[in-house]
């Protein structure tokens, strides 16, 4: 079947060389149906796209509301890929705050597709911080962004800016579908047990000690790996988060469950990622009843927990083991340990104190460290991104 890509034109003085993009992605054999906003219309005629994808060129909403509210939705799903070239600091701008207020950043927003944006302007608005932050927003959400080349603008300035040559825009897109497609396939007969989010540890009945711990990493790890075909077991601990149906999913409350459920899965995977937050310790005795106030201090006694990736490590023969590091100071030194002690193949070491890294977000900053000693660190991305990376790794 033909690869479907819906091309978003947005009004700039490039918006003619977007008519060399749709023939190059009609040429490589994809069926193109392009999104103009008003502006970009007022560049080039839509009937110029029109014949060149061969297909309807999609511009008003309110021309028929009827027909629009089906179409932008059928849109959005039908698209393997949305290119939006070129993207004025205008559209983009709109994405990044949730405005949607034409078909193409209505559709954008309707979508769950890979969206890739190329910028073109001057290079002072594509130097401004506020687009600069805007760009960073999407990214860290999972939005692609193409770099604009650097030469003559059209105002006359020389400088960063220019939409980029048509075929590598084209290649681009092209090498975003085959990571798509590649992503799809490879983790096909794989078991990957995964465990997320925090455990808490009773004090009496009513009360328990626990951390900040959401389950997002974890289920974002979940949600990709069997998105890429593997069979997945998440165990969980106490989050407000649900997951695919397809996804075998254990609930656990303790360390001593999480230990428990860890080990007897454990025997039937291939691969174990650890983003879970377990409390290293236990009170040492909790109160079967609800403790009463004294009026004096209270003085609880703890008893370390055991570290189940370090007791996972001893009997991981020839299955890939996958820590977290959840660090506050000396990122690197502490994850080294951490892979040593506990015959790690990878860890991942988030500094928790960074804004966007750890803990709730949807974003996580992490340093991927291999027992091989090789260290590579990324930008802040979503978790979802995240968790492609890690598995990545895992393929
Ligand atoms: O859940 P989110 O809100 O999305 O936040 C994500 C996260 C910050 C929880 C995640 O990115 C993360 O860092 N998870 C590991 C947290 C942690 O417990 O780090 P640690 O450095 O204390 O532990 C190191 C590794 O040993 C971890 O893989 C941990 O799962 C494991 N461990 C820890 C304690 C223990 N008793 N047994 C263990 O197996």
């Amino acid at each position: 079947m033909k690869k479907q890509i819906i091309v978003g034109v947005t009004g700039g003085i490039a918006c003619y060389k977007a008519l060399d993009i749709v023939s190059k992605l009609k040429k490589r054999d994809m069926d193109v149906t392009v999104i103009m906003t008003k502006n970009a219309a007022e560049f080039v005629t839509p009937l110029s796209f029109e014949t060149i994808s061969q297909n309807a060129v999609i511009m008003d909403m309110f021309d028929s509301p009827d027909h629009w509210e089906v179409e932008h939705i059928s849109l959005a799903k039908k698209a393997d890929l949305f290119v939006i070239a070129p993207a004025t600091a205008n559209c983009i701008g709109k994405i990044a705050n949730g405005i949607c207020d034409d078909m193409l950043t209505t559709t954008i927003m309707a979508t769950k597709k890979p969206v890739l944006f190329v910028p073109a302007m001057n290079s002072a608005m594509f130097e401004n911080l506020i687009f600069q932050e805007n760009v960073q927003k999407l990214e860290a959400l999972g939005y692609s962004f193409m770099k604009p080349a650097t030469g003559l603008l059209a105002c006359g300035d020389i400088g960063i800016g220019k939409l980029p040559d048509p075929e590598e825009i084209v290649d681009y897109s092209c090498n975003l579908l085959f990571e798509i497609d590649k992503r799809k396939q490879d983790l096909v007969g794989r078991k990957i047990l995964i465990t997320a989010g925090p455990t808490i540890e009773n004090i009496d009945p009513v009360r328990y000690i626990t951390n900040h711990s959401s389950g997002k990493m974890g289920f974002a790890l979940a949600e990709a790996a069997f998105e890429r075909g593997s069979t997945v077991t998440l165990i969980s601990g106490p989050v407000g988060l649900s997951c695919s149906k397809g996804i075998r999913r254990i609930d656990i409350g303790t360390t001593a469950e999480l230990s428990e459920a860890v080990h007897d899965a454990f025997k039937d995977t291939d691969a174990l990622i650890m983003a879970a937050a377990p409390s290293d310790y236990r009170v040492s005795s909790p109160s079967k009843e609800k403790m009463k106030k004294t009026h004096e201090d209270l003085i609880l006694t703890f008893t370390e927990n055991e570290d189940i990736l370090a007791s996972v490590g001893k009997i991981k023969g020839n299955k890939c083991l996958i820590g977290f590091a959840a660090e506050t100071q000396d990122l690197i030194v502490h994850a080294v340990k951490k892979i040593e002690r506990k015959n790690l193949d990878f860890i991942i070491a988030n500094d928790v104190t960074q804004e966007g890294a750890g803990f709730s977000g949807d974003t996580n900053i992490i340093t991927v460290i291999k027992s091989d000693g090789s260290i590579k660190s990324y930008p802040k991305m979503s978790k979802r991104e995240v968790a492609n990376i890690i598995l990545d790794l895992l393929v």
